[in-house]
């Protein structure tokens, strides 16, 4: 390149750089520096964005929602330009206001008059860079790039992924989606728990993550931080180690996350999905229990219709969820008016009388006169039942609860009372002498200086026992019924005596008997070869957990601490159904008589079919066998270890699923690479019930050629009608239709075909001779294939033989299998 040719360039990029600035459009990237300005009008042409985060998940810019002449500075989210932050949401700005990075390191929002509407606080402080970072935080960083301020310690009414809420840190709604104006709810760490509540003229709480069924404890620590992580809603303690959570539908590990304090006062979390926001939490899942629902003394019913109570009338006549009036008097600021109180009908409830404690009165008129010596009172609600009176300030929304014996009045002046209004009480008669006054006077002063020492006395005594209700607390979310409790691995080995006494091994793992601290008996079960994360399993088991069928054994608790993971279940007396059935000594265990094992039958079946179709999620068990069978005191029989094949599987990848199962009850679709349907159980079903009827092990080699394999045996007689040679010889006084019935549904359920087999929602219906039982497809498909499953047996058996130390049949027929097929 000549010299003459490099100046050429030199000139033209001179050019190019002087030509550009000017014109000041271009989207900066990362990061603006000291002396940087902007304002929505120098940025039109991108939305008014001047700032993208550095993979533009985010811009910093001017936004305007409400489409009016109203600016604000705030942080998006590029692709669905939500709204993460706002600096300035209470003081509106207009489209030629600008944004100063100041030269002593102060950035600042002015309006048209020229005042400072935010600034970040960073004069002097050395402040070099303004960092947009693609978490969505924006920073002001110093030249060692220390953070000097950034806005995810200042969060508006979102908290993003890895965003701390610190206590003494509020979220506050916004008014609507289009004015970003501060609303009148927030979210805050307070007395150990996160808490939402209304800001009236005293703060009530309308939800705390402490006492929802949905919060699981993990530990003792005092919260001092709420975050979102993946899959997790959590409350962390000083250490950074996790106090309690509530786990979210959702737990892939690199989608965008958000918590918002929604305008209605609800706090819902959402995952970004490629292209929306989809919702995985709601803190109040009823509308009628968020404060403002129908408005201030609107009564919420139904899930969100809305009336007004007795005796008030809607504000607006066209939308009573505007609210009703007229509204209550505070009469302490007007000493001279009678006062009263308007009856607004029993039945309804407040929701932050769940978060405050009662006062105790003995009657209504008592409790009258509590509110009237409390100036803020403006409304009470009395329980005449319980003798409960909470008084409160500011009234937001009713609910209806319709309990009869509840009344809420509201305290007016009696000059707005209209005379046919229902019960008043008159504070002040009217009238009264001078000695009266006197009297008056000293009782007055009497029972002010009561009123306070009980105050005192009662403040002391709410503030002792809310310190300890904490730890309550904790205790009453380790044993909430319906969620599992979390162990530690340490509790478990204390409960089983260091695994001490077992129980048995089933395909996942071994289980031990356990005792609890609370006395009672439970069946550990140690997991194996499970690859995945605690959060994963967590979610997993808060799943399989929350299943309660009187057929399915109960997942009381879990542990997932290292390399651990143990499920803690219900303890079943009479252990599993091979134990009753295939053992031999007389009587210990008792002989099952016919109808226990068909109501055993029944019970599996119904435990299945609620697993297959009335799950939310539909589950597949994968091994059904007289081992997963329990038997509880009255033989009353429950699946075990159900979603656990999930459990195991999702380690896999797609083209390999782990073969867990036992040969003998495997469907053909596992050995054939067919896909695993529900029917896959119908089959393993069928299997177990062939065992019940002929008391044997299906694959039985003791037995006469002919009979070795009792399912080819049970075809042969069913094709020359002499189903009851098939019954159990130990068993008496049953008929042969019974029996052939039950053959035949079992002989359905061994279909080689998967849509010949029913589903078990029918099979509990011919077992409860509701349906006919339809025929069995006797097709030569069916014996061939019932031949090859017989072979397979057989070859089963002479390997083990050939393989050295064989000596149990058991091992034979309940071989475990596992590996990829
Ligand atoms: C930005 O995107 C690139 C490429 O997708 C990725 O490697 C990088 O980690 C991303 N940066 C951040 C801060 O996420
Ligand atoms: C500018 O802000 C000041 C202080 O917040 C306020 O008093 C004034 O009304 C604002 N001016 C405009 C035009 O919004
Ligand atoms: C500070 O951050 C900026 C922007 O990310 C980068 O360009 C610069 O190299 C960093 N400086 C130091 C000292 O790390
Ligand atoms: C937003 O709502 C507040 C409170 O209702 C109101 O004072 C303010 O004028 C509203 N702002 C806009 C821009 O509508
Ligand atoms: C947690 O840390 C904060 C601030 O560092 C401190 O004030 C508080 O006492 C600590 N609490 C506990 C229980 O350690
Ligand atoms: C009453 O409600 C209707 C319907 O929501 C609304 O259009 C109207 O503006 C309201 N009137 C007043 C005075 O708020
Ligand atoms: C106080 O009472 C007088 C008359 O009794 C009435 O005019 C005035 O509005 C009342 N003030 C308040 C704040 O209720
Ligand atoms: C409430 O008051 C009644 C009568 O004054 C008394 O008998 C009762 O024990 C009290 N209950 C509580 C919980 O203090
Ligand atoms: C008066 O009532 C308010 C509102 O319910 C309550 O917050 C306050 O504690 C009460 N004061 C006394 C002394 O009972």
């Amino acid at each position: 390149m000549s010299a003459a040719s490099a100046l050429a360039l030199l000139l033209i990029s001179v050019w190019v750089i002087t030509e550009t600035r000017p014109a000041l459009s271009a989207v900066f990237y990362d990061h603006v520096s000291k002396g940087f300005q902007a304002s929505s009008i120098n940025w039109v042409d991108a939305n008014g964005f001047f700032l993208h985060s550095i993979n533009s998940s985010f811009a910093l810019g001017f936004c305007n929602p409400g489409s009016v002449q109203a600016y604000f500075l705030c942080v998006v989210h590029v692709s669905t330009q939500q709204i993460m932050w706002t600096a300035n949401r209470n003081s509106p700005i207009s489209i030629s206001d600008q944004m100063i990075f100041q030269d002593n390191g102060d950035i600042s929002l002015y309006n048209s008059t020229g005042s400072v509407v935010w600034s970040s606080g960073t004069a002097m402080t050395g402040a070099e860079l303004l960092q947009l970072q693609e978490s969505g935080n924006l920073a002001v960083l110093d030249s060692t790039n220390q953070s000097l301020w950034q806005s995810f310690d200042h969060p508006t009414d979102t908290l993003l992924l890895g965003q701390k809420l610190k206590s003494g840190v509020k979220l506050i709604n916004s008014i609507s989606a289009t004015n970003l104006s501060e609303g009148r709810y927030s979210l805050q760490l307070e007395a150990g728990s996160l808490l939402l509540s209304a800001e009236f003229s005293s703060p009530q709480a309308y939800w705390s993550m402490n006492t929802d069924v949905r919060t699981i404890s993990m530990g003792s620590d005092y919260p001092s931080y709420a975050s979102l992580a993946a899959g997790v809603f959590g409350l962390y303690g000083n250490s950074s180690f996790l106090v309690s959570e509530i786990v979210l539908a959702s737990a892939a590990s690199n989608t965008l996350r958000r918590a918002v304090l929604k305008p209605n006062g609800n706090l819902v979390t959402s995952f970004y999905a490629g292209t929306i926001w989809n919702e995985d939490f709601n803190a109040l899942q009823d509308v009628c229990s968020l404060p403002g629902a129908c408005g201030q003394y609107g009564v919420c019913s139904n899930a969100g219709q809305c009336s007004c109570p007795q005796s008030l009338s809607p504000l607006n006549s066209s939308n009573v969820a505007q609210g009703c009036g007229p509204p209550a008097q505070l009469p302490c600021t007007n000493s001279s008016t009678d006062i009263s109180f308007r009856d607004m009908g029993s039945g309804l409830d407040y929701f932050f009388n769940r978060f405050s404690a009662p006062l105790n009165a003995s009657s209504l008129k008592a409790c009258q006169n509590l509110c009237l010596q409390n100036c803020s009172c403006s409304a009470l609600f009395y329980h005449q039942d319980s003798n409960d009176c909470y008084l409160s300030g500011e009234l937001g929304s009713l609910e209806y609860k319709g309990t009869a014996t509840s009344f809420t009045f509201l305290k007016v002046l009696t000059s707005t009372e209209t005379p046919s209004s229902a019960p008043l009480v008159t504070a002040n008669s009217g009238g009264a002498s001078y000695i009266v006054y006197i009297i008056v006077g000293c009782s007055v002063a009497f029972i002010l200086v009561v009123v306070s020492i009980f105050a005192c006395w009662f403040y002391r005594r709410k503030k002792a026992s809310s310190s300890a209700a904490f730890t309550e607390d904790d205790g009453f979310l380790e044993s909430l019924p319906g969620l599992p409790t979390r162990f530690s691995y340490k509790q478990l080995q204390t409960a089983t005596n260091n695994f001490s006494t077992k129980l048995g091994t089933g395909g996942f793992g071994s289980v031990y008997e356990g005792i609890l601290a609370d006395k009672s008996r439970v069946a550990v079960k140690k997991l194996e070869s499970v690859a995945q994360g605690k959060k994963e399993f967590r979610a997993e088991v808060a799943t399989i957990g929350s299943i309660h069928h009187v057929h399915l054994v109960q997942l009381k608790g879990f542990c997932a601490e290292g390399i651990h993971r143990l499920l803690v279940y219900e303890f079943m007396a009479r252990s599993s159904l091979d134990r009753s059935l295939f053992t031999e000594t007389a009587d210990c265990p008792p002989l099952l008589d016919w109808s226990t094992r068909i109501n055993i039958a029944l019970g599996t079946a119904r435990g299945l079919a609620y697993l297959h179709e009335d799950c939310r999620e539909r589950i597949i068990h994968c091994d059904i066998k007289p081992e997963n069978i329990l038997l509880d005191d009255n033989f009353l029989a429950k699946v075990s270890d159900f979603g656990l094949a999930k459990l195991m599987n999702r380690e896999q990848s797609n083209v390999f699923t782990t073969l867990r199962g036992t040969r003998g009850y495997l469907a053909p679709e596992w050995l054939m690479n067919y896909p695993i349907s529900e029917k896959s159980d119908v089959y393993s079903f069928g299997m177990v019930l062939l065992e019940l009827i002929s008391g044997r092990k299906n694959f039985d080699p003791t037995e006469v050629s002919e009979k070795w394999y009792f399912p080819a045996y049970a075809l042969q007689q069913a094709e020359e009608g002499k189903c009851e040679m098939l019954i159990d010889p130990k068993l008496k006084n049953v008929t042969d239709e019974e029996v052939t019935k039950v053959v035949q549904i079992a002989l359905l359920c061994i279909q080689e075909e998967v849509h010949l087999r029913p589903s078990m929602g029918k099979v509990v219906q011919m077992l409860e001779g509701i349906i006919e039982v339809p025929y069995p497809p006797l097709s030569s498909q069916f014996a061939v294939g019932l031949h090859a499953r017989m072979l397979d047996a057989i070859s089963q058996r002479e390997q083990s033989i050939a393989s050295t130390d064989y000596n149990s049949q058991d091992l034979l027929s309940a071989s475990q299998l596992s590996g990829p097929r």
